[in-house]
C-alpha cells in the first residue's frame, strides 16, 4: 500500500460547522465539494456523493482521495 500521506490536504475543522469533502474528484474547490458530482452523476450514471464531517470539537485533518488529480 502507497502512503499519500504527502499528497493529502491539511484542514482545520471547526465544531459546530458543516464541511463537505469532495469523492469525486471534479470539484474546481479541492478539497471540497462544489456539487459538480451532479451533473457527472447524471450523465455517466454513477453515484458520487460527497463525503459529510461534523466535528464535534475543533481540530485538524490530512483529506486525501485516490480521485483528486493536482
Ligand atoms: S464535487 Fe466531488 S463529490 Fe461533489
Amino acid at each position: 500500500m502507497t502512503d499519500k500521506t504527502a499528497e493529502a490536504i491539511k484542514v482545520k475543522l471547526l465544531e459546530g460547522k458543516r464541511y463537505s469533502f469532495c469523492s469525486c474528484g471534479l470539484s474546481k474547490n479541492l478539497p471540497y465539494c462544489d456539487n459538480a458530482h451532479r451533473e457527472y452523476n447524471e450523465k455517466e450514471g454513477t453515484d458520487y456523493k460527497s463525503l459529510k464531517i461534523f466535528p464535534k470539537e475543533d481540530t485538524e485533518v490530512l483529506v486525501y482521495s485516490a480521485t483528486w488529480k493536482r
